[in-house]
């Protein structure tokens, strides 16, 4: 008997354990589902139930393109996605409201700051309050004086002349992804201008098409963060370090990595002489990881965004030979008498309206930040008579707004050039109309120089070549991220053509 019970007792130690195990397997699961059942946001209207089974996509390919047919449905030019907890507007006075007229409740607010804290850290994009305060004030600082532009605009002829054109010249009658060419020029402008640094400089140590991948991953990624429905999801998953924030994580390691590189050379050629962003932060600025996140926001601000503005304005222009043609005319007018191999100057590319026009009509098409969001802190009553909740997220929608009768006109689907002009001068219109640029306190800092660097791709590569994007048989698709880009990028076949500056067409 006493035997027998001894013989039993391992037995029933596993037996114990065992249950005890299954308890707290059932339980940890149980939680999570009511976690997620707490915060999983149920709504059965119209257009929660196409979002969440994906049913729009039978009608739409992009996402965008679906958001603007329900916003222009709308008769306020307002949306609720209610499972997101998302309020969407494309109606200028809602957008001017949020920007400028209560900015104080319209923050980026904590919610934003979790999606993308990992990527941009206390970086500017990313932050409220004194911290913006501060980077806001020594980037316009840098960003506004006049020796920097006339820096900026002197490094990006030199990239243009230098490795643009003979890239381009050397393709002649072969293929080129667009948007990969742009991003490149983007990133090697930005890393000078901003940093000081040759990006060749860092080539030498680091592996440069690993961290354009990475940067794209992390800004892909972090951007998928805010279309999950529950929140919760995406933070278990970073818990367990499963699926795409294991990726992300990856993604993020490599990006810190350049950024860190960035910060020791700019340090090792000295900052205290030097007039380029970085040597302006790093005087006030000791902690290494605060800059690091100053970095990381540069880059992904003039990279991507000036990449995408390019690859579009060539998407369209390629389906608008006769914008072509009077961008030719006017170009070599303003340029007449300068020498063929003359890219054109400061003073030159001022004169060109019709092409600062067909700039912006391409922007207001194709917006490289397609939708931004805030935060309401309390609640509040938008123009258009929406009622925000405090906590909500309210969007406004650049890309639908480019995209609207009620601001444009019937002809809103149109490129036309010819709407940003009067007398044949440039007329801008109302950032809240036309928010590319966001618009109120804190409108983009970069806008001037983003434009200059465009147009000077613009004048120097229209008149030299050809460039017709392929018909490859797939519809172009945007893919998602921080900033609009085209999925699998933008194949397009290069001519060169015989004169390059003179002559119209
Ligand atoms: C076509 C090119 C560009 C477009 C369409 C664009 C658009 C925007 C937009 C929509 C915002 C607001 C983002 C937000 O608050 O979430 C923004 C902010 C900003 N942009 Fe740009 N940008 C462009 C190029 C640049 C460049 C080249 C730079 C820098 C050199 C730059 C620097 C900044 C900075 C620093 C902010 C933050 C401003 C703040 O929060 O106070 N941008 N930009
Ligand atoms: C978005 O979707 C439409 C198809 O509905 C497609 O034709 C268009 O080119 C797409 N992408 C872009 C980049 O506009």
């Amino acid at each position: 008997m006493v035997a027998k019970s001894i013989s039993l007792l391992p037995w029933l130690q596993n037996y114990i354990s065992f249950l005890f195990f299954s308890f707290t397997t059932i339980f940890f699961l149980l939680s999570i589902l009511l976690l997620l059942l707490r915060f999983w946001p149920w709504c059965n209207c119209h257009v929660c139930k196409a979002f969440l089974s994906s049913s729009w996509t039978a009608e739409f390919t992009n996402l965008s393109d679906w958001y603007t047919h329900l916003l222009r449905r709308s008769p306020t030019g307002t949306i609720n996605i209610h499972v997101l907890g998302n309020t969407v507007t494309a109606n200028p006075d809602n957008v001017e409201y949020m920007l400028k007229t209560r900015f104080d409740n319209f923050p980026k607010g904590k919610p934003f700051s979790s999606l993308l804290g990992d990527l941009l850290g206390r970086g500017i994009f990313n932050v409220d309050g004194d911290s913006w305060q501060f980077q806001r004030k020594m980037a316009s600082l840098e960003l506004g004086s006049v020796s920097v532009r006339s820096y900026a605009f002197h490094i990006v002829t030199a990239e243009i002349r230098r490795r643009l054109i003979p890239l381009f010249a050397s393709l002649s009658d072969g293929v080129i992804d667009l948007q990969d060419v742009f991003r490149r020029f983007a990133f090697d402008s930005i890393c000078k201008i901003s940093f000081g640094l040759y990006p060749g400089c860092l080539e030498a140590s680091l592996p440069m098409s690993e961290f354009a991948a990475a940067f794209d991953t992390a800004s892909r990624l972090s951007a998928k963060r805010g279309t999950a429905v529950a929140p919760a999801l995406w933070k278990l998953k970073r818990l367990l370090n499963v699926g795409s924030e294991r990726e992300l994580k990856r993604a993020i390691r490599l990006v810190n990595v350049l950024a860190d590189e960035v910060i020791r050379q700019r340090r090792e050629l000295g900052s205290a002489s030097s007039h380029d962003l970085l040597s302006r932060f790093m005087c006030s600025v000791n902690d290494d990881r605060y800059l690091r996140d100053i970095v990381i926001s540069f880059l992904l601000a003039g990279r991507d965004t000036v990449a995408s503005g390019l690859t579009t304005f060539f998407l369209v222009l390629s389906k608008h030979p006769a914008v072509t043609a009077a961008i030719r005319e006017e170009i070599a007018n303003v340029m007449r008498g300068s020498g063929d191999d003359d890219v054109a100057s400061f003073e030159q590319l001022k004169k060109m309206h019709y092409v600062h026009a067909a700039m912006y009509e391409s922007l207001r098409l194709y917006p490289p930040v397609q939708f931004d969001s805030k935060f309401c802190v309390e609640d509040d009553v938008l123009p258009d008579g929406t009622f925000v909740r405090k906590g909500t997220r309210v969007t406004y929608h650049p890309y639908a707004m480019g995209r609207m009768e009620s601001i444009w006109g019937p002809d809103c689907e149109e490129f036309k050039p010819e709407r940003w002009l009067h007398d044949g001068k440039f007329v801008p219109a109302s950032p809240f109309k036309y928010p590319v640029f966001q618009g109120g306190l804190r409108v983009c800092l970069g806008k001037e120089m983003a434009l200059m660097e465009m147009k000077a791709v613009i004048v120097s590569v229209v008149p030299r070549f050809d460039l017709r994007v392929l018909d490859t048989g797939r519809s172009l698709k945007f893919a998602p991220g921080l900033s609009a880009s085209i999925d699998g990028g933008l194949p397009a076949q290069v001519r060169r053509r015989r004169s390059p500056a003179h002559g119209p067409c």
